[in-house]
């Protein structure tokens, strides 16, 4: 049995003993990577800073992010005010660690240190991808943001069908609460490249699940190597 065959069905056996998905989907090795996953589960060091970060040239605030990112989120804005007349803002985009930490204590203190209510919709730092630069709350110019009326705007909508075409998946999907740890948000959205956001898109399944299936797949074309 070759090397990549023994993986192969190491993890197999491996994914059957556990339940949660969570608990199979491991992390990628590389921080810099597209589909790194961080979640409550797997974190980044708060020492990450991601490279290449800079503005995206878009309408609102807390523009930056990686630059293929920045680069996906203009397209993404152009085409959404070509197709469908509706200007997107940026509401949040990369933060820092300690941006993050605030973010959560704040969250906390007014949930009155209720961990579990305060972790319904923000992450403990060191586990929000905002800290990766490749993940962006989005609004619609004169709308309310960051909360799930934003949902049933038409930038919401036409964002959600369309967020593939430029390399962005919603991350957090009504009925995905158990495996991505998250209450819905119709306003956050992941870059991971365009091909892989068509196969995600496709799926129609969350990043933690799509990660499982694609690993086994890279194994299993290694396995078929002679
Ligand atoms: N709202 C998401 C989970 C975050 O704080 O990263
Ligand atoms: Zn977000």
């Amino acid at each position: 049995m070759s090397l990549a065959q023994s993986l192969l069905s190491l993890l197999t056996a491996g994914s059957m003993l556990l339940s949660a998905p969570l608990k199979t989907a491991a992390p990628q090795h590389d921080a810099d990577g597209l589909l790194f996953l961080c979640n409550r589960e797997f974190n980044v060091s708060a020492y990450y800073v991601p490279p290449d970060l800079r503005q995206a040239e878009v309408p609102g605030q807390v523009r930056r992010m990686r630059e293929e990112a920045a680069a996906g989120l203009e397209e993404m804005f152009a085409a959404c005010k070509e197709e469908a007349g509706i200007t997107l803002t940026s509401v949040s985009g990369y933060r820092a660690y300690s941006s993050q930490e605030n973010i959560y204590n704040r969250k906390l203190r007014s949930v009155k240190g209720n961990v579990e209510k305060a972790q319904e919709y923000v992450a403990p730092p060191g586990s929000s991808e905002h800290q990766l630069g490749l993940t962006m709350d989005i609004g619609q110019k004169s709308k309310s943001s960051l909360n799930t009326v934003f949902g049933k705007t038409q930038g919401a909508i036409w964002a959600r069908e369309n967020c593939w075409r430029f390399g962005f998946i919603l991350r957090y999907d009504e009925g995905w609460e158990d495996i991505t740890g998250y209450s819905y948000e119709p306003w956050h959205f992941r870059y991971v490249g365009k091909e892989n956001a068509k196969a995600i898109h496709d799926a129609n399944i969350p990043l933690e699940t799509w990660l499982i299936d694609h690993r086994l797949q890279i194994l299993t074309d290694l396995a078929d190597t002679p």
